[in-house]
């Protein structure tokens, strides 16, 4: 398995480069590749875990399979063989971590659905009880479930962070029949997604999706329930009135606290252990999630 840094490595020249992603532009079709960087505080680190952007990709691919008959996704293959030139010239570099996507008219909204509560939905409850909105009951602990699945909505800011918004907001953004599209789906995916992650020990808490147009039909797009996207907590170790490590970045984020670092660029050096258990918790819960598309993908891995 190779790491990348960035397809710049590749000679490739990306239209877009995200923390994570990199993304050309084919007219009616974005080629993304999931590179190996890692963020955290909105800084790009620069050292890399070799594979992680394969098992975002892979776990991306592996929800959009699943939940193919609720709702259509942008994919359109992730064989790199099938890949317009030159990106199928470099079948080891990308295999694994790139898709050939339909191009979304996009919402600007990011669809979080909350079925438990931490994050900015903690903070936001500790100010004044609510969520986006929602009135939630008194006395709620950090990381406890709530008593049902909650659409709790945020902005897609291109710079600094998203904002939280109530439903009211986005009727007037998107419409009422386009929000109320969105919300519901948004709740059925989270609802099948937390379904399916439970018998293997793991909760949903969780997740943030996205949606665009497709040739007239509202479909799926971006990543879907990966951990950059989400919260995933191990069962047995879930408490409410604290936070369970979550399979991400977490171990990153405790080590640079550790450091008398400024959360401004440059980042310091990361150790190669930090960056060794960091993998090891993504490859856990792909493998726990997933196994076979674990196997399926394993010479990239
Ligand atoms: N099929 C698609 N059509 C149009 N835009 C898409 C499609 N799929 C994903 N996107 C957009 O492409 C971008 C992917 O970039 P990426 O996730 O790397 O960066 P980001 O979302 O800006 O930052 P972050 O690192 O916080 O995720 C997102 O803005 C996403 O909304
Ligand atoms: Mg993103």
């Amino acid at each position: 398995m190779g790491a990348l840094r960035s397809t710049r490595d590749l000679g490739l020249n990306p239209d877009y480069e995200g923390k994570v992603r990199d993304m050309f532009d084919l007219g009616d079709r974005f080629l993304i590749v999931t590179t190996d960087r890692i963020s955290a505080f909105d800084v790009i680190m620069n050292d890399v875990v070799p594979g992680r952007g394969v098992m975002l990709n892979v776990m991306s691919l592996a929800w959009f399979g699943r939940f193919a008959e609720l709702v259509p996704n942008h994919l359109i293959t992730a064989e790199v063989s099938k890949f317009p030139t030159p990106f199928n010239q470099h079948p080891e570099a990308l295999g694994g971590r790139s898709m050939l996507v339909k191009k979304a008219e996009r919402f600007p909204v990011e669809c979080v659905v909350r079925g438990y509560i931490a994050g900015s939905g903690w903070k936001s409850y500790g100010r004044d009880g609510t969520i986006c909105g929602h009135l939630l009951p008194d006395g709620l602990s950090l990381a406890q479930k709530l008593p049902e699945p909650l659409f709790t909505p945020s902005t897609k800011e291109d710079e600094g962070h998203d904002e939280n918004i109530p439903y009211s907001t986005v009727v007037e953004m998107i419409g009422e029949e386009n929000a109320g599209i969105l919300r519901d789906l948004s709740l059925k995916l989270y609802r099948t997604g937390a379904d399916y992650a439970e018998p293997f020990g793991v909760i949903l808490a969780d997740t943030k999706f996205e949606f665009g147009i497709i040739e007239g039909k509202i479909s799926l797009i971006d990543e879907v329930l990966t951990p950059d996207s989400s919260r995933f907590w191990p069962a047995d170790e879930h408490k409410p009135g604290q936070e369970p490590p979550s399979w991400d970045k977490q171990i990153l984020r405790n080590h640079l606290e550790t450091l008398d670092w400024d959360h401004a660029p440059p980042p310091p050096k990361i150790p190669d252990e930090i960056l060794d258990i960091t993998y090891q918790r993504y490859r856990e819960v792909l493998e726990l999630l997933f196994p076979g598309e674990a196997e399926k993908w394993r010479a990239f891995l």
